[in-house]
């Protein structure tokens, strides 16, 4: 169905412009108000790879060069145009201020321009919100296991949001971060998660024995100390062993975050009696992972890898529930950086 410009139509199918730049990938997709997705860009920034890790100068010189482009594209793919939206959606936090901030000049430009409401989403109410998009939503109450490049964290999803009660949460790296480590350790590039995942498909996962800090007990996670034993591992391998076992070491070491997210989405099943369970953020495009989650032998929902990983897609989703801004109540609406004004807090 075309949405160039009829009014009725448009009143019958509201349509949400959403906006992503919270880090190193440039999006803007357009989803109904049912969540229904008519379109969903994302533009990857390859130049970081270089540096083995986001740049945020880099990040934000090239959010602002992609972001008119991805925008345009978002919207010709949805056969709609600014006039027929009825709501701009923008992650505010948190992430790098200032790849956020082109993002959120963009949507307040935008908005302010057609006088339309802007919703200020939070990107971790975005992971869980992808669970609502459409076909087939996948509707709370049910536990949720958000594994990220920044964030992992268990929560209880008893409504839309933006409120959770997170259960658990890293006290140090993150899982994508862990991928990302010790992806760099086995001279792979980056984003290190689908490059460590690709090399352990060659190899063996009970080849080595990595921590899974299951002595922590509770359910927060920490992966700092898996890191520093794939380190010491691979220096007491030394240069040629490791090399000829690399495949090895990555499936290990793989093996090893993957077990260590399912025991805690086991006790916090246990724990709350929750029986379904929905997984995000680019850790739950890992296969390994998907698979784990599914031997759990419960109701499982795990979104396609494009929602997966960081889209806008999701921040339209939850900008359907969040308490949006009149124009002009939003032209002074600021970033942040950090989870401490996150609207997930535990
Ligand atoms: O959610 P996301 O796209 O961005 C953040 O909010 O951080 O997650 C990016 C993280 C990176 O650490 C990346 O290595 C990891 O997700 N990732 C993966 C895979 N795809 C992305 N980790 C393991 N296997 C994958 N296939
Ligand atoms: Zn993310």
């Amino acid at each position: 169905m075309a949405y160039g410009g009829d009014r009725v139509d448009s009143e019958r199918f509201r349509v949400i412009l959403a906006l992503e730049t919270s880090c190193d990938d440039t999006c803007a997709a357009v989803v109904t108000e049912q969540g229904e997705i008519r379109s969903n860009v994302i533009s990857s920034q390859g130049v970081h790879d270089r540096y083995g890790g986001v740049v945020p100068e880099i990040a934000s010189r090239h959010h602002l060069e992609l972001i008119g482009d991805v925008v345009d594209d978002a919207l010709r793919q949805a056969g709609t145009s600014l006039p027929d939206l009825n709501l701009v959606a923008v992650t505010c936090g948190p992430g790098l201020v200032a790849a956020l901030l082109v993002g959120v000049a963009t949507a307040k430009g935008l908005a302010a321009a057609h006088e339309l409401p802007l919703a200020p989403v939070d990107h971790l109410h975005g992971h869980v919100a992808a669970a609502f998009l459409g076909p087939v939503p996948f509707e709370p109450p049910f536990l949720t296991l958000i594994a990220s490049g920044g964030h992992t964290l268990l929560a209880s999803v008893s409504s839309h949001g933006p409120d959770y009660e997170v259960l658990g949460q890293t006290l140090d790296d993150a899982a994508g971060e862990a991928f990302d480590k010790g992806a760099r350790l086995l001279g792979l590039g980056y984003p290190g998660g689908p490059a460590l995942e690709r090399l352990a498909r060659d190899g063996d996962p009970d080849a080595f024995e990595f921590p899974t800090a299951r002595r922590l007990g509770g359910l927060d996670f920490s992966f700092a100390g898996l890191k520093t034993a794939l380190l010491y591992r691979i220096r007491d391998l030394g240069p040629d062993e490791a090399e000829r076992l690399r495949a090895d070491l990555a499936a290990s070491y793989q093996r090893a975050i993957v077990e260590s997210l399912v025991i805690r989405v086991e006790r916090a099943l246990l724990q709350t009696g929750l029986e379904r369970l929905s997984v995000g953020g680019g850790v739950a495009a890992n296969g390994p992972v998907r698979d784990r989650m599914r031997s759990l032998g419960i109701e499982l929902h795990v979104p396609p890898r494009e929602l997966c990983t960081d889209n806008a897609a999701m921040i339209a989703s939850a900008g359907r529930f969040v308490d949006v801004l009149s124009y002009p109540d939003y032209l002074d609406l600021d970033v942040y950086a950090t989870g401490e004004r996150t609207l997930i807090a535990r």
